[in-house]
């Protein structure tokens, strides 16, 4: 689940179907290629393939390799959920058996079978996913949601002096990395050169190489300390799990989990974020509490899904799918982007989708991302956090200026340029609710996910006042603070 290095290849004119590649309904391929000028707008690609071919579309990869694409909700279900059909593992897919891909091919970081439980299928996947989910059950979620109100915290003192930021570096790409170090049990490797070499490893720039490396060493070098001696981790759960994975497979695990969740989730909160920023409804609702956080990411999820599509899905005999005729061996990308808006299930696409979590960007099926409750979390909890913190922040720019990096797996804010009043810094271990806020803030209890209410209102901050003095932990008083401070500290 890592982007596709953004060297696109092929750019020149279209000559039509490659050779040996039925074209036109009678296989993957067609001509339309999914990177190059092609792939300017490729959501608008996607309508137009779903008018052309209906739900399942033949598309053209770099290098013009055959495709499908599935463009339908209910096909992309149908797919994930049928492992009997279809299968993750790479080695079947005739483009690779018969050479038509490449070693070198540029998506090859995507395609190339590993030894993951991404790649796995049968026993091989239970065995895997069992010991990921099995280290996931361990976590203690109310400590991870305590932990990211404090990454947040610890990044907004970063920027609330100066009353300007950009969200996509300074914040949606730190926190997730703050969080998944913590979680992985290598706080101390959080730092700002670790979110550089992640992000640098997923854009597949110059130094991604080196950059990979430096991730991996550190996940080498935690794998060994925790097959040394264990402790109460992520990590420490993978290694001793009955499943006995390998150094090599614990790594593996690592980089997978470190990596899917690094890239998901920080397109997730710059995603969310924009959206509550730019679209006038979403802050109204929020404002007026006829929208919750969690409600609002989960729009987010359904509008701008964090993976575009997914690398890739195998038929492992021939069959059908969509109307379309589908081979053994043929590849398919699963395509949360256009599932999510396909019009049999959204006729109209400003219509919310409140309550309704039955969007595809976390898959399906025995693949179903196993993460997604973290993801969320950290979502929720730190979009929260931010907004309490900062409830005048406003776009620093014209809407029309933003940008994004698009490619075949993702598509990236590039940056997300904000303002406010210039803020004090609060100590990271007070949730955000105990700065002054405005007299015309709407109380609920802070980060409870069950029963979220509305945002504050993003008025001018008032004169600063001194926050209430924290009791220590020991001398809780009784009362709301006392609820409220037992309920930080996890007491
Ligand atoms: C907003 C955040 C996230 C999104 C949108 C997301 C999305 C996805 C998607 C689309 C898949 C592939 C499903 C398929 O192949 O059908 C996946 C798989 C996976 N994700 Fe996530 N993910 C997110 C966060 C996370 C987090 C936080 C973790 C770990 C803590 C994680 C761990 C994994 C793993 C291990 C897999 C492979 C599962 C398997 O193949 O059995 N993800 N995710």
């Amino acid at each position: 689940m890592t982007s596709e290095p953004s060297s696109p290849t092929g750019t020149d004119p279209l000559p039509g179907p490659p050779p040996g590649c039925p074209a036109h309904g009678r296989g993957p391929g067609g001509t339309h290629r999914l990177h190059g000028p092609d792939a300017k707008d490729l959501g608008g690609l996607y309508e137009r393939l779903r008018d052309e071919h209906g739900p399942v579309a033949p598309v053209l990869l770099h290098e013009d390799v055959p495709m499908w694409v599935v463009l339908g909700h209910a096909e992309n279900l149908q797919m994930v959920r049928s492992p009997s059909q279809y299968t993750r593992d790479s080695r079947i897919w005739t483009p690779l058996l018969d050479g038509t891909v490449k070693p070198d091919h540029p998506l090859m970081p995507h395609i190339a079978w590993q030894p993951i439980c991404s790649h796995a299928e049968g026993d091989e996947h239970q065995r895997l996913r069992d010991a990921v989910t099995s280290a996931m059950a361990t976590i203690d979620h109310r400590s991870v949601r305590r932990h990211i109100g404090r990454s947040t915290q610890a990044l907004v003192n970063r920027i609330c002096e100066r009353g300007r930021a950009d969200l996509v570096s300074q914040f949606a790409e730190h926190l997730p990395m703050a969080v998944m170090c913590e979680i992985l049990g290598m706080s101390e490797e959080y730092n700002e050169r670790m979110v550089q070499a992640a992000r640098d490893a997923l854009k597949g720039t110059e130094t991604a190489i080196q950059s990979h490396a430096y991730v991996m060493e550190a996940l080498s070098r935690l794998t060994t300390r925790r097959r040394a001696r264990p402790e109460d981790d992520f990590t420490s759960h993978l290694v001793t799990h009955p499943a006995r994975l390998t150094d090599d497979e614990v790594r593996e695990h690592l980089r997978l989990v470190l990596f899917a969740a690094y890239e998901a989730t920080a397109n997730l909160l710059a995603n969310a974020l924009r959206m509550v920023l730019t679209e006038p409804g979403f802050r109204a609702q929020l404002n007026g509490g006829q929208m919750t956080v969690p409600e609002a990411i989960e729009q987010s999820l359904w509008n701008e899904p964090p993976f575009s599509t997914v690398f890739g899905y195998y038929a492992k005999q021939d069959t059908e799918l969509g109307g379309q005729a589908i081979r053994k061996g043929d590849g398919l990308l699963f395509a949360p982007a256009p599932g999510n808006v396909d019009p049999r299930i959204r006729p109209d696409l400003s219509a919310g989708m409140q309550g309704n979590r039955s969007h595809l960007a976390f898959g399906g099926g025995p693949h179903e991302c196993p993460g997604q409750d973290i993801g969320r979390a950290i979502a929720d909890v730190g979009v929260d956090a931010l907004l309490t913190r900062l409830p005048d922040i406003r776009l620093a720019c014209p809407e029309e200026d933003l940008r994004w990096r698009e490619s075949i797996a993702a598509r990236h804010l590039v940056a997300l340029p904000v303002c406010f009043d210039p803020k004090p810094q609060q100590d990271v271990d007070l949730p955000p609710r105990l700065m002054p806020v405005p007299p015309t803030r709407v109380d609920r209890p802070a980060y409870d996910d069950t029963a979220p209410g509305a945002l504050p209102k993003p008025a001018p901050v008032p004169a600063p006042v001194p926050p209430p003095t924290p009791p220590r932990p020991d001398t809780h008083p009784t009362g709301f603070w006392g609820r409220l401070l037992r309920w930080w500290h996890g007491d």
